[in-house]
This record gives C-alpha cells, sequence and structure tokens, in this order.
C-alpha cells in the first residue's frame, strides 16, 4: 500500500505554483461532452479523478491526447450514453455527466457516484432539477436511467446551493431553446468558472457567483475552445495552513486571495501575516497559532468544507481550545481518531468537535480515510516531533499533485514508498 513517511518538526519557506483547480477540472471535463469538436485545457492536472473523469469520457466516444500540461479532448464523436459503476463509484463527479449525456444523447444510463466517504451524499438535488425541465429519470438496480428528449427551458428551486446539482441542471439545460433560471445555486468560485468554460464554448450562462444563474439557452451542441481554470484553491489553503504550524513563509501563485478569504482572514486571526496579490498569497508565521475559538464551515462564501480537516489539525498545537462544526456533511470527522493517536486532544458529539490545543504531537502510524483527512494527517505530520507514517494515500491523491515534492522543496522532510 502506497505510503508517505513524515520526519516532522521542520519549518517551511519557499515559493510555490498552485496546480488548477480539480473542482473546476471535473466539471469543466463534463461539460465537454456538449462540444462537438476539441476543447484544449492549459494548466491540465493528472489529479486521479481527473483520469478517472477522461475515462469515462473515452467509453462515452471522446478521444483524449495529454501533452504535458495540455490536453485536447475531442468530443466530435461522443457516441455511447452510458456511465458504468466501475467509474462511476470512483468520483462523486461522475454524477455531473448526467445531464450533459441526457442532453446530447437524449437517454443515459448513469451508475450512482462515489467519492469521499465522507456523508450519505443524496443526488435528490439533481434528479428534482433535471426533472422539472423535463428529465426522466428512473432508478433502479443502482443505475439512473435516463430521457432526455422532453427536456424543456424552465425554472428550477434548489432546496439547497448544491454544487454538483447546480453544474447537471447547467448542463441539462445550456443547449436547449430558450431560458432556464436556476435558483438558490451554489456560489463557489468553481461554478464561476465552469460559467467561463461553458461561454468560452458558445453558451450564453449568467449569474455565477450570485444566488440566482440564468441559461439562455443556443439551441444546439457547443463549439470548441481553449480554456486555462483557476488554481486551487483547496490546495493553497492546505499549504498555507501547513506553514501556519510549522512556522516558515511561503509565496503562491496562481490563486486568486478573493477565492480563500473565508481562511485569509482566520489565519490572521492565528497570528499570520498575509499578504494578498494580484493572483498570489503570501504567509508568514514565526509562533505557535493562536487559537480560534470557533470555525463552522458553510456553502461559500462560507468557511469550506474542504479546509475543515486540514483546519483542524492546526488547531490541535493551538494556545487554547477550538469548536468546529461541520454543517455540510455528516461524516466528515474520521481524521480525528487518528490526530488523537498523535497526541491531539479532540472529542466529538455529532458535527461539533472540540479541540483543545497541545504543545506538541507526536509521530504515529496514520491512516488517510478520504481527500481532505489525509491532507490533514499530512499537515499533523509535519508539525509532530519524529517520525509519521500516512497510509492510504491514493485518496491525497485524488485532490493534490505529488504533495510529498512540493513541501519537500519547502524544505520538508518527507518520502513516497509507493509498497
Ligand atoms: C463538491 O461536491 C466538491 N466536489 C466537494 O469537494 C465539496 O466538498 C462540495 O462541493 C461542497 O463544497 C467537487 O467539486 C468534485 P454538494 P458535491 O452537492 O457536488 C448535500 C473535495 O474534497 N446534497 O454541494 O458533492 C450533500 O449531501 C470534495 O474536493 C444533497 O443533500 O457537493 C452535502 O451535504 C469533497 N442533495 C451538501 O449538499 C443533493 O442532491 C453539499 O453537496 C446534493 C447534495
Amino acid at each position: 500500500m502506497k505510503k508517505i513517511i513524515i520526519n516532522g518538526g521542520k519549518s517551511l519557506n519557499g515559493k510555490l505554483a498552485v496546480p488548477s483547480a480539480k473542482n473546476s477540472l471535473l466539471p469543466i471535463l463534463a461539460g465537454s461532452i456538449l462540444v462537438k469538436g476539441v476543447v484544449k485545457i492549459n494548466g491540465f492536472e493528472r489529479f486521479s479523478d481527473c483520469e478517472d473523469m477522461l475515462e469515462i469520457l473515452r467509453r462515452l466516444g471522446a478521444k483524449t491526447v495529454v501533452k504535458g500540461k495540455t490536453l485536447y479532448l475531442d468530443c466530435e464523436n461522443i457516441n455511447n450514453s452510458v456511465v458504468e459503476s466501475d467509474l462511476a463509484l470512483k468520483l462523486r463527479a461522475s454524477i455531473y455527466t448526467m445531464g450533459a449525456i441526457m442532453a446530447r444523447m437524449k437517454v443515459a444510463k448513469i451508475a450512482y457516484p462515489g467519492g469521499c466517504l465522507i456523508g450519505a451524499r443524496p443526488i435528490d438535488q439533481h434528479l428534482k432539477g433535471i426533472r422539472s425541465l423535463g428529465g426522466r429519470i428512473i432508478e433502479r438496480h443502482g443505475y439512473l436511467y435516463c430521457k432526455g428528449e422532453n427536456l424543456t427551458s424552465g425554472e428550477v428551486y434548489l432546496d439547497l446551493p448544491s454544487v454538483g446539482a447546480t453544474y447537471n441542471i447547467i448542463l441539462a439545460s445550456v443547449c436547449l431553446k430558450g431560458t432556464t433560471t436556476i435558483y438558490n445555486v451554489a456560489k463557489e468560485p468553481e461554478v464561476v468558472d465552469f460559467q467561463n468554460f461553458l461561454n468560452a464554448c458558445g453558451a450564453r450562462v449568467s449569474g455565477a457567483g450570485t444566488d440566482k444563474i440564468v441559461v439562455k439557452g443556443v439551441g444546439k451542441l457547443l463549439h470548441s475552445c481553449e480554456y486555462k481554470p483557476i488554481g486551487d484553491r483547496i490546495i493553497a489553503g492546505t499549504y498555507l495552513i501547513a506553514v501556519a504550524g510549522c512556522t516558515g513563509n511561503i509565496k503562491l501563485t496562481n490563486v486568486n486571495p478573493e477565492h480563500l478569504e473565508a481562511l485569509l482572514y482566520r489565519l490572521e486571526e492565528s497570528g499570520c501575516e498575509i499578504k494578498r496579490g494580484k493572483n498570489s498569497i503570501s504567509l508568514t508565521c514565526d509562533h505557535r497559532p493562536k487559537a480560534l475559538t470557533r470555525i463552522e464551515t458553510k456553502p461559500y462564501p462560507g468557511f469550506p468544507t474542504d479546509l475543515q480537516a486540514p483546519m483542524m489539525a492546526l488547531e490541535t498545537v493551538s494556545d487554547g481550545s477550538c469548536l468546529i462544526i461541520e454543517n455540510l456533511f455528516e461524516s466528515r470527522f474520521k481524521h480525528i481518531n487518528e490526530l488523537n493517536k498523535m497526541g491531539a486532544n479532540i472529542l466529538v458529539a455529532d458535527r461539533n468537535a472540540i479541540v483543545k490545543g497541545t504543545d506538541m504531537l507526536y509521530g504515529a502510524d496514520v491512516y488517510a480515510s478520504d481527500l481532505r483527512a489525509g491532507a490533514a494527517l499530512i499537515i499533523a505530520g509535519l508539525m509532530a516531533s519524529g517520525y509519521t507514517t500516512i497510509h492510504n494515500i491514493e485518496h491525497i491523491d485524488r485532490g493534490y499533485i505529488k504533495i510529498e515534492d512540493a513541501l519537500k522543496k519547502l524544505g520538508a522532510d518527507i518520502i513516497r514508498k509507493n509498497f
């Protein structure tokens, strides 16, 4: 089993370029299903989730070529409409293909999605949205049997600002005739990026970043385009938190500080000094983090759920106690037992965790349960005294690019072992 071994306690210093956002690349790949032509993505990154999504697209009939950090995706001859469970179960974003396949192929057979085991992760909002536009979806034997020939533009009211449902409803409606309005949508920066990509392919989508999106259907498939996604704010936040916990200084490029304000002002409260550039963030920290009394995850622009685990790792060595509330996913505390193995002092009650800061963590054998829990364990290992071995790092490779190389560049004593 792949693992990462860290000899902790080193200060981290240096400069890193943030890779393109995984959570932009995945909906962009799904949206490419509606392009009758070639999509060229600059800044493409080989997250394992993106590799799995490309395999889904190849099985639909797309051709893919990756040259360095450029992806050429030819969707001229998409001729299949099935997403099998072997691939769908690997990632949540597989469900993002449903609306696009229904719109292009008029039928779709999609297995239920997988992804991080951080909660039930229902898809009721996806189904509600597409059904309210006339899509027919029957759930049977673990598959969604979909018919799209009656899809019609209209109005959709989401019960909650689901990121994935926002993508799916946009994709089901963008090639229709007429205008579709979607209310109570997700406002994440990746949704804005997705809108910009679709418009580069000839779509007419507006309102992303607000709670209402208007899709002016173009009545045909989309055309070729070239696009570069935004930097990954969650990877950026992970590295900033690591430096805050280990002390040192870091400059991150290719990341928009506006996308991370919910984290940046908390790190300033922790005692870090932060400089915001146009597309860069610098952080300096030379002392133990001050405790944040409360961290509560919320949909964007609130504190991001994807940085809850990394931030909890930081709070384990703060100078006080912190209440962390996870509002988005009902089972996103699996890193707590592993952190407590390293000497952390964390109590849990339902979606609430009380973290009592301790002077020092100690290296241990710990096990990643999901992507961001794994990132939290890496941060803890970097801060701890002695050696930490993080097992099951395939979870981490889903959302970080060669994380050990990036951290080694900052001065960490870290190696990967693939056996
Ligand atoms: C996206 O997941 C991200 N994944 C997640 O990042 C992120 O944590 C999440 O948005 C929230 O920001 C990608 O972009 C690939 P949701 P998604 O639909 O689309 C409930 C990571 O670590 N819900 O906004 O699944 C759901 O159970 C990953 O990179 C319903 O109840 O997020 C959850 O509690 C993890 N019904 C909440 O909404 C639905 O139909 C947020 O889900 C859909 C969602």
